[in-house]
């Protein structure tokens, strides 16, 4: 039985540093290092006062403190880390190609590529190589090709371990699993390296939700399950329209659907679109996997779940623009939240940007308030669609910290993301320091409807 001391895991971001995080503090016998090229990400993960970490994640800063130098490092010292590891974890990114051929559509698999070269030039010893980014079936194959080809006689076992977790609940993700999915080779070798893997997470996660497949399946697995749940958030967004023309309320609908056991409640909550760094990555990802095998069908059918996101977002800003009577041009729109979620300080393709995107476009002014995403991050995020002048972004957004003071003299109030505080907010205050009539437009159904109208505002929800 192969019996893992060691790992080294290469890419320290979302995944890589909260599932290492919490395999160290689960494994006191492990050494586990995470390493990665961007050095100021890892002097962040170093900083003395573990509130600066990279990432915000509920629950991260206490396990890294638990962890860090006694079993948990964090290093840009990629040679070393594989070379002395039993068992090398791959959690780089994998956006879509902006470039060539797939542009737009397929996973860029350059990071990982390097990573496959690295390790074959570093290894002197047998390695087991897991995939814990999410790739394309069948990207197992390619690794262990460059692994073999270019290695110097080391050997190499290829898991395909994909990650569930979802961001600002990743701990939690991690320490109770709904299932861990290990896939291997079905031979011998294949069969000792899953083994190794399983007992890793045996420590914490009970045997029966861990789940052994075939690499491919596994692979496989993890694009089929962001696919179904976005495809859920398209679903009941696409009926959110209906409802808004109907006089159906989506809530209603998503309440008395969700009831039904084979539906399930969750992950039926209308919005103003899916954000986050993989949902549409992957779902591109699988389309332009199933044209490559020309399943026209198949690739058109996943396809349409994005189309109906981007229709989201921009009819929530169309909406706004015809509300405030045709025109934002030089009004000021104050919007609550920019991350892609509550809980998190990541901001990858949130709706926000987008909805930010199309009224610049209009020339309104915005004003950006979120508890925990920094202003460097905003402006990169709107320079990098290219629209317009970084200048132009910089006059047409102002961030701020406080938002009552973000919210002063503004027409309307667009709710982008649901962080809980939003909630608490002294409403009627907000409303008096508002040009009137003062527009909500409630981009996660968070608020209460009936209070805010009596307050006063003009008050729209998605679906409502
Ligand atoms: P990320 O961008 O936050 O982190 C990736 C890190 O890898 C970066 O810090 C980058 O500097 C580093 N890196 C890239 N190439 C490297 C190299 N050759 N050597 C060393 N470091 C290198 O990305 P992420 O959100 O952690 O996602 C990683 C993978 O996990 C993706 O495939 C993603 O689809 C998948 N995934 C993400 C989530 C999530 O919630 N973010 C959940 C499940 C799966
Ligand atoms: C998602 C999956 O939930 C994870 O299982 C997966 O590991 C991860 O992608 C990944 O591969 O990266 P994440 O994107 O972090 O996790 O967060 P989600 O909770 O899935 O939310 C994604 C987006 O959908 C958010 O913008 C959220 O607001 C939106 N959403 C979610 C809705 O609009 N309605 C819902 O009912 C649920």
């Amino acid at each position: 039985m192969i019996s893992v001391k060691n790992i080294c895991c290469i890419g320290a971001g979302y995944v890589g540093g909260p599932t290492m995080a919490v395999i160290a503090h689960k494994c006191p016998d492990i050494k586990v290092t995470i390493v990665d090229l961007n050095a100021e990400r890892i002097a962040a993960w170093n900083d003395e006062d573990v509130n600066n970490i990279p990432i915000y994640e509920p629950g991260l800063a206490e396990i890294v403190k638990s962890a860090r130098g006694k079993n948990l490092f964090f290093s840009t010292e990629v040679e070393k880390a594989i070379d002395e590891a039993e068992m090398i974890f791959i959690s780089v990114n994998t956006p879509t190609k902006t470039y060539g051929v797939g542009k737009g559509m397929a996973a860029d698999l350059k990071y990982i590529e390097l990573c496959a070269r690295q390790i074959a030039t570093v290894a002197k010893s047998n390695k087991i190589v897991v995939e814990k980014s999410t790739l394309p079936v069948r990207t197992a194959e390619a690794i262990k090709n460059i692994l073999d080809n270019t290695g110097n006689g080391a050997r190499f076992q290829i898991l395909s371990n994909p990650e569930f977790l979802a961001e600002g609940t990743a701990i939690d993700d991690l320490i109770n699993p709904d299932r861990v999915l290990i896939g291997g080779d079905t031979d011998e070798e294949g069969q000792k390296a899953i083994e190794a893997l399983v007992n890793v997470y045996s420590n914490w996660v009970p045997k029966e939700k861990i789940l052994t497949t075939n690499v491919w399946s596994s692979e496989l697995s993890k694009l089929t399950a962001n696919a179904f749940l976005a495809q859920r958030v398209s679903s009941i967004n696409a009926m959110s329209e209906l409802c808004e023309k109907t006089g159906a309320d989506v809530n209603e609908v998503a309440r008395a659907i969700g009831m039904d056991s084979r539906i399930g409640s969750k992950f039926l909550k209308s919005s103003v679109g899916f954000g986050g760094s993989c949902f549409q990555k992957d779902i591109l990802n699988l389309v332009y996997i199933a044209k490559s095998y020309g399943l026209k069908e198949v690739a058109d059918y996943w396809e349409q779940v994005v189309i109906m996101n981007d229709h989201q977002k921009k009819r929530f800003a169309t909406n706004i623009v015809k509300t405030l009577y045709n025109t934002v041009s030089g009004k000021k729109i104050a919007f609550l939240g920019w991350a892609f979620k509550k809980d998190t300080n990541d901001t990858r393709e949130s709706a926000a940007i987008y909805v930010a995107d199309d009224l610049l476009n209009e020339q309104a002014n915005i004003a950006v308030y979120d508890p925990k995403v920094e202003e460097s991050i905003i402006y990169r995020d709107i320079n990098y669609l290219g629209t317009r002048a970084a200048e132009e972004n910089k006059q047409g957004i102002e961030v701020l910290n406080d938002p009552y003071n973000a919210c002063k003299d503004a027409h309307a109030i667009a709710v982008l993301t649901e962080w809980d505080e939003f909630k608490t907010y002294d409403w009627q205050k907000i409303y008096n320091n508002m040009k009137k009539p003062a527009f909500v437009f409630d981009g996660r159904n968070i608020l209460d409807a009936d209070k805010l109208k009596n307050i006063g505002f003009i008050f729209q929800q998605i679906g409502k």
